[in-house]
């Protein structure tokens, strides 16, 4: 497979991804010119380089990654299939209701391969969850948890969030769901039915940044397809990074240990014992089909898993599997973020999620691009969050100087 990578900051991960995997990253695309330079440092010798997308994309290659801004994945991912390439795209699939429909139709009409590259369901202790519930020694779930946390310094807020219109500082707390919400969703193979949020406040979090997002944690609460209960957050701020699954069934649990993803703790009911299993274990499942040395995998990033990522993605482009998150999945989840958002804002009301599936729930949503990210004229739709933060002149001042300091490249459009 030759593949393209287009946005280089966490595009950056996929070239050790692509190497362990034996695909030939051709072509890196950003209008960064340090990012560019960067990414030289690890790319094969002969990478084309490109600024402009609708050059790179003419690129002989197979597939691309669409790792660019947050909040601009669905435009690119459809540009790029009707350009004939494969497309594996970041999180989120797409940031309104409408570019769900757009994308899902742009899949079905150039039949090009899309999948979500949602990573923490390839983390050690949510892949051995899905063994385990899957092998039925559980029993059926009824309830399960996935909380994400990712806290930073007001000075890495600053650093990653480049520009005052940047989807950094205007992604509600929903949006961000993709890590909690997917393993839950590859662990059970449920999906979300209904969907009620509610998010807390937190502007002591964006003090002294550009960001007009101050929550802190939203969270979301699903009835899944399967007749259970799901809770997850969207990225929280809230002190202490990391990730927790649990999933609770009729004969026990299975859950991923406090502080480490890397290690499950499993229990069953006293009464309800497999043979030759212990009631309750805690242990660090070793992965299948890992076809490279331990320490290499793990260093691929993430715990691991943007290793089974690339893997993933390789198989399918191969003909060998379909890719789990395919472009309904990834659109299911998008739904929830969206529809969670509209839930905070109307104070936990119920909305039911579509099914992109069925053409009927496409003609509800065909229309429907509202969202909380500033246009070209610098309006926007809905708020991003209940108590919008409005950073002041003198906050501003500091934050630009400190962007020009560390000689950020901030393109002009969102500056
Ligand atoms: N799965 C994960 O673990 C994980 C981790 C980090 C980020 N992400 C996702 O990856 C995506 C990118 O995140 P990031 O942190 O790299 O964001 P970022 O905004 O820092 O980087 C985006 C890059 O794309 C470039 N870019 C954007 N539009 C462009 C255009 N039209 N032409 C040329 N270059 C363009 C920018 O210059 C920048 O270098 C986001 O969707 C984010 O959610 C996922």
């Amino acid at each position: 497979m030759k593949l393209g990578i287009f946005g280089l900051c966490r595009g950056l991960n996929f070239v050790k991804s692509a190497k362990l995997n034996g695909v030939d990253v051709v072509a890196i695309c950003d209008w960064d010119p340090k990012r560019i330079e960067t990414a030289l440092t690890t790319c094969p010798p002969g990478t084309a380089t490109y600024s402009n997308f609708d050059e790179f994309i003419k690129h002989d290659m197979d597939a691309v990654v669409i790792a660019n801004y947050f909040n601009e994945h669905a435009p690119y991912a459809i540009k790029a299939m009707e350009n004939g390439k494969d497309v594996l795209c970041e999180c989120t699939a797409a940031i309104t209701l409408g570019e769900c429909v757009e994308l899902v139709e742009a899949v079905e009409r150039t039949g090009k391969l899309y999948m979500l590259a949602e990573n923490y369901p390839f983390i050690k202790g949510p892949m051995e969850m899905e063994k385990v519930y899957s092998s039925g020694a559980l029993g059926r779930v009824l309830y399960s948890h996935g909380e994400y946390v990712h806290p930073g310094t007001i000075e890495d807020t600053n650093r990653y969030t480049r520009g005052e219109y940047h989807w950094r500082g205007w992604t509600p707390r929903t949006y961000y769901l993709t890590h909690s919400l997917g393993p839950i969703m590859h662990i059970t193979k449920a999906y979300p039915k209904t969907i009620t949020a509610i998010s807390a406040s937190a502007p002591e979090l964006v003090k002294g940044t550009s960001k007009h997002t101050s929550d802190g944690i939203a969270i979301m609460m699903c009835n899944m397809s399967d007749g259970s209960i799901s809770t997850f957050s969207g990225a929280g701020a809230t002190g202490g990074r990391g990730i927790w699954y649990r999933i609770g069934c009729l004969d026990g649990y299975i859950e991923t240990a406090r502080g480490n993803a890397d290690e499950v703790c499993l229990q069953y009911n006293s009464w309800e014992v497999p043979e030759g299993k212990a009631e309750r274990s805690t242990y660090v499942p070793v992965p299948d089909g890992v076809e490279v040395p331990t320490d290499k995998y793990m260093a691929a990033g993430h715990g691991g898993s943007d290793y089974f990522v690339m893997k993933h993605f390789k198989a399918a482009f191969e003909g060998k599997e379909e890719p789990y998150f395919n472009v309904y999945r990834a659109t299911q989840m998008s739904a929830c973020a969206i529809l969670g958002w509209r839930s905070v804002l109307e104070n936990g009301k119920t909305m039911n999620v579509p099914d992109f599936t069925n053409k009927e729930d496409r003609e509800l949503y065909r229309n429907d691009f509202v969202n909380p990210y500033p246009k070209a004229d610098r309006t926007f739709d809905i708020p991003c969050c209940k108590q919008e933060y409005h950073p002041s002149k003198e906050e501003l001042k500091e934050v630009n100087e400190f962007w020009d300091k560390e000689q950020i490249f901030i393109d002009p459009k969102i500056r």
